[in-house]
C-alpha cells in the first residue's frame, strides 16, 4: 500500500491551491485505484431499460415551458482537451461553419433562444486550467452574453496524473503543466460547489440547469424539454437517443438488479467479452447523450448531504504523461463521468429525444460531416440535417486522425456530401476545391489528389 503516493499527491494539490473538497474526492478515488477497483458492470447484474418516456409523446403547456425556461441556466462542458483528435486545447475552438467555432455557435444558440423567449437564460462554461484562457478570449467577442453578475465560466479542479508504476504523482520537467489533468466531467458536481457558482445561481433565482458537451451542437436550448423536466418534479434527467446498428459507442442506462436504481454503463465498465450485449441495439435500445437536466435545489441538497463527494464510479484512464509522446511515462488519470450521477438521485428519470439533439464531434470524420452541406444552420443557429440519411464517413488512414494533419488534406474546404451515401477514404488523399461525393465513394490506399470540381463515387 502506497500511502506515500497519496500523501505526495495531496500535498501537491494543496500547494497548487486546489480546494479541500476536490482533494477529498481525489483521495476517495485513489483508495479505489489502490484496491484495484475496475468499476466493471457485468450484464447479469443489470436489466435493460426499455420504457423511458419519449419527447414525441410529451405535450407541454406553453406557459409551463416559459416558466421553467425563465428559471433555466445552460451549462456547457468545455474542460476536455480533445486528445483523441490530437488537440491540446478545447475542441470547441475549432471552426465549424462560416468561420464560426463551436463556441461561437453555442453562444449564438443561446442568444437566439433569449430573443425568441425573452428569458434571461445565462450560459456558463465549465473550463479546465487548460481551456479557460482561450475560451474567455472567444467569449469576450460576445458582449451581450453575460447575465447580471453571473460569471461566464467556472473552473473545474485539477489533479496530479499518477505513475502506473507506483501510483506516485508524476514529474515531467519538459512541461510541468502536463503533470496535471482535469478529473473528467464527473468533477462538475464538486466544481459547481467549490467555485461557489451553485449557490450564486440559487441566490439569483435559477432552479434548473440544462447541461451538455461543447462538442455537441445539437443541444439547442429547449423550452419544451425544460417544461417537461419541471413537470416531472424529478431531481435529475438524462436525454437518450434510440440506438441504431451504427451506434456502437456511447453508454447506456440500465436498472441495477441489486437495488432497482437506474445506472449508467459506459464502454470502459463493460467486460470485454460482453461487448456484444453493450452494442446490441435490441437489448439496450437507447444510448446516453450526456445531455442532462438538474433541479439545482435538489443537487445542492445532495452535495451538502455528501460533503461534496458524490462517490461516482471510478474511471481509470491510462495515458502517457505527454499525450503527444507515446514513449513518455505511462500514467493513470483518475476520472468520473457526469452521467453516472443518475444512480445518486432518488427519482431520477430519462427521456428519449430526437437524433437532432446529439451531433457530437469525437473524431475528424464527425468534423467533416458537421462542416459539410449535409447540415445547415437554421434561425435557432441549430445544425439541421438536410438529407434523409447522414452518409457514413470512414477516414481510416493515419493522416486524418489528428486535427492538424486532417486540415492539411482539405485546404479549400470539405467536399459536398449531400448526395453521398458513404465515403471511405483508405489512403492519403488531398481534396481540391468544390469536390462532390455522390453515392458510395471509395478512395483507395494509393492516395493522391482529388482534383478541383471532381465528382467521386458511384452515381445513379
Ligand atoms: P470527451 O469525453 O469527448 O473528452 O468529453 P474530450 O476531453 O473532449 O476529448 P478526448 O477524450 O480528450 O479526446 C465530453 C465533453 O466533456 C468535456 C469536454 O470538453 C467535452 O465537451 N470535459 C471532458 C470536461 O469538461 N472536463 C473533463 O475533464 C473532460
Amino acid at each position: 500500500m502506497s500511502n506515500e503516493g497519496l500523501q505526495a499527491a495531496q500535498r501537491k494539490m494543496a500547494d497548487a491551491g486546489v480546494a479541500q473538497t476536490a482533494i477529498d474526492v481525489f483521495s476517495h478515488y485513489y483508495g479505489q485505484l489502490e484496491e484495484g477497483v475496475t468499476g466493471s458492470i457485468p450484464e447479469d447484474t443489470i436489466e435493460p431499460y426499455l420504457d423511458p418516456p419519449r419527447l414525441e409523446d410529451v405535450t407541454i403547456d406553453p406557459a409551463q415551458a416559459k416558466s421553467a425556461f425563465d428559471q433555466l441556466v445552460v451549462i456547457n462542458l468545455n474542460g476536455g482537451l480533445g486528445t483523441s483528435m490530437g488537440m491540446d486545447r478545447a475542441k470547441s475552438l475549432l471552426p465549424v461553419r462560416d468561420g464560426k467555432s463551436f463556441l461561437d455557435l453555442i453562444v449564438e444558440q443561446v442568444l437566439a433562444a433569449r430573443r425568441a423567449t425573452g428569458s434571461r437564460l445565462p450560459l456558463v462554461f465549465m473550463n479546465s486550467f487548460r481551456t479557460r484562457e482561450d475560451t474567455l478570449e472567444v467569449l469576450a467577442k460576445h458582449p451581450d452574453l453575460p447575465v447580471g453578475d453571473l460569471p461566464l465560466d467556472f473552473l473545474q479542479n485539477k489533479e496530479p496524473k499518477l505513475t502506473v508504476d507506483g501510483l506516485q504523482p508524476v514529474t515531467w520537467d519538459p512541461d510541468p503543466d502536463l503533470e496535471w489533468c482535469p478529473p473528467g466531467h464527473g468533477d462538475i458536481y464538486t466544481a459547481l460547489q467549490t467555485s461557489g457558482l451553485l449557490q450564486q445561481l440559487l441566490d439569483a433565482g435559477f432552479k434548473y440547469a440544462s447541461v451538455s458537451n461543447s462538442d455537441n451542437l445539437g443541444t439547442v436550448p429547449s423550452p419544451v424539454l425544460a417544461g417537461w423536466f419541471a413537470s416531472t418534479g424529478a431531481p435529475y434527467a438524462a436525454e437518450l437517443c434510440r440506438r441504431t446498428p451504427a451506434d456502437r459507442k456511447g453508454g447506456h442506462l440500465a436498472v441495477r438488479r441489486s437495488d432497482g436504481r437506474l445506472i449508467l454503463r459506459d464502454t470502459a465498465q463493460t467486460p470485454p467479452e460482453e461487448m456484444d450485449y453493450f452494442t446490441d441495439e435490441h437489448r439496450h435500445p437507447f444510448f446516453h447523450t450526456n445531455n442532462l437536466w438538474w433541479d439545482l435545489e435538489k443537487l445542492d441538497a445532495i452535495l451538502k448531504e455528501r460533503g461534496g463527494v458524490m462517490g461516482l464510479p471510478l474511471i481509470r484512464n491510462e495515458k502517457t504523461v505527454d499525450p503527444g509522446d507515446k514513449t513518455s511515462t505511462p500514467v493513470y488519470q483518475i476520472e468520473s463521468a457526469m452521467g453516472a450521477a443518475i444512480e445518486v438521485f432518488d427519482g431520477a428519470t430519462a427521456i428519449v429525444v430526437g437524433r437532432d439533439r446529439f451531433l457530437p464531434v469525437k473524431a475528424t470524420s464527425d468534423l467533416l460531416l458537421v462542416r459539410s452541406d449535409v447540415y445547415d444552420l437554421d434561425e435557432r443557429r441549430a445544425l439541421v440535417q438536410k438529407v434523409d440519411t447522414v452518409p457514413g464517413v470512414s477516414l481510416t488512414s493515419e493522416p486524418y486522425k489528428l486535427i492538424g494533419d486532417f486540415e492539411l488534406r482539405f485546404p479549400q474546404g470539405v467536399p459536398s456530401l449531400k448526395e453521398a451515401t458513404s465515403l471511405d477514404v483508405q489512403g492519403d488523399w488531398t481534396f481540391g476545391a468544390d469536390v462532390s461525393v455522390v453515392g458510395a465513394a471509395v478512395l483507395g490506399e494509393e492516395g493522391g489528389t482529388v482534383p478541383e470540381g471532381a465528382r467521386v463515387g458511384t452515381e445513379g
